[in-house]
């Protein structure tokens, strides 16, 4: 499996074609392992504090998880592996490691001074018997199954789907709509005609801007961070209310901007694409259900739609959506999207 792509582009292409499998694999063991699950579930119900700590592409869904549980009152602490020491935890803190390797040795590191801090460890990797899961008390698996290409991409729409799946048990929800991801996931793969022409207009450019609000927020880091790993294209993502605060200065005529449209805070939004193009700039929309640019007073160059029957769904929707943009930028680019330039599948120096 790990040698060929048997048949597609590249090793991205196939990975990201076969996300609505990795995440039905990842949900299905969630399921089935309930005794493993449930302590993971009681000792973070327990914890006075959840630290969420990941490195790249583990970070940002790390965050999404952080701050569905904020939203709803735990307190919860996102944190960038390589900045560990100004995070201190106790004995009264639960600290869940992300990562897809379970090799990365920033998480490793982190993994080990929350240990020796006192913490429980738990941990989410896609492989069996790696470091970071041997250094945890409790180790939960994504089920994407191996991973070829560089930058991540069905492993996220999997550490995804695990933790909306570990949110919903911890906050009381009833679980019974990820019954949908799969489905959902499948959506935003059938969309891939809108990544094609999208990512091409991108590969025209040399910077963009990439905003959200809330759980947008981690998909815009998200999907800055896939088009400058694999399309070597200068990608910055913020909280679109902050675009205001300086980056707007940037925007001219033709700089493109691109919106995640979780459906929450849409008037917000709406003002925000409004401002952009007000100053010339090519906005996309990344949405699911209802479209932005029916609304006729906004300026919006492309809108891509993916229904989800339940808006927490959303960043399953819009996982496979940022990366495939990614993945045509750099094939508009004649770039091999599987080996981008200096980095590495699992990076283990400090
Ligand atoms: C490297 C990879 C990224 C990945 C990060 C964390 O930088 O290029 O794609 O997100 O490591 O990897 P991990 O295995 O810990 O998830």
């Amino acid at each position: 499996l790990a040698s060929s792509h048997e048949g597609y582009e590249s090793f991205m292409h196939k990975e990201i074609l076969e996300s609505h499998l990795a995440v039905r694999e990842t949900l299905r063991s969630m399921m089935r392992e309930t005794e493993i699950v449930s302590k993971a579930i009681k000792s973070l119900s327990e914890a006075r504090r959840i630290f969420v700590v990941g490195a790249g592409t583990s970070y940002h869904a790390g965050l999404m998880f952080a701050l569905r549980l904020q939203k709803a009152g735990l307190t919860s602490i996102p944190v960038i592996a390589s900045e560990h020491h100004y995070f201190r935890a106790t004995e009264d803190d639960a600290v869940l490691v992300i990562s897809q390797s379970g090799e990365t040795m920033d998480s490793l590191i982190a993994s080990k001074h929350y240990r020796a801090n006192g913490a429980r460890i738990l941990s989410l990797t896609n492989t069996l018997g790696n470091s970071i899961s041997h250094e945890s008390d409790i180790a939960l698996h994504t089920r994407a199954g191996p991973e070829v290409g560089v930058a991540a991409t069905k492993t996220f729409t999997s550490q995804v789907a695990a933790l909306l799946f570990l949110s919903s048990n911890l906050l009381g929800e009833d679980v019974e709509y990820l019954k949908e991801a799969e489905q959902t996931v499948t959506n935003s793969l059938q969309a891939m005609g809108y990544a094609l022409e999208i990512g091409t207009q991108l590969c025209k450019k040399s910077n963009a801007y990439y905003l959200g609000r809330g759980l947008g927020v981690p998909m815009a880091l998200e999907g800055a961070l896939k088009i400058k790993e694999i399309a070597y294209i200068h990608a910055e993502a913020y909280p679109a209310g902050e675009s205001k605060h300086g980056p707007i200065a940037l925007v001219e005529k033709g700089f493109p901007v691109v919106f995640i449209n979780l459906g929450e805070f849409v008037g917000e939004l709406s003002n925000n694409i409004k401002e952009m193009s007000a100053r010339g700039a090519e906005t996309i929309v990344l949405s699911i259900n209802n479209r932005l640019s029916d609304n006729k007073e906004l300026k919006v160059w492309r809108e891509v739609s993916v229904s989800v029957s339940d808006t927490r769904l959303a960043p399953l929707a819009m996982a496979p959506l940022i990366q495939a943009i990614a993945y045509y930028a750099a094939k508009c680019k004649g770039v091999n999207p599987d080996r981008p330039r200096n980095l590495a599948k699992t990076v283990t120096v400090q």
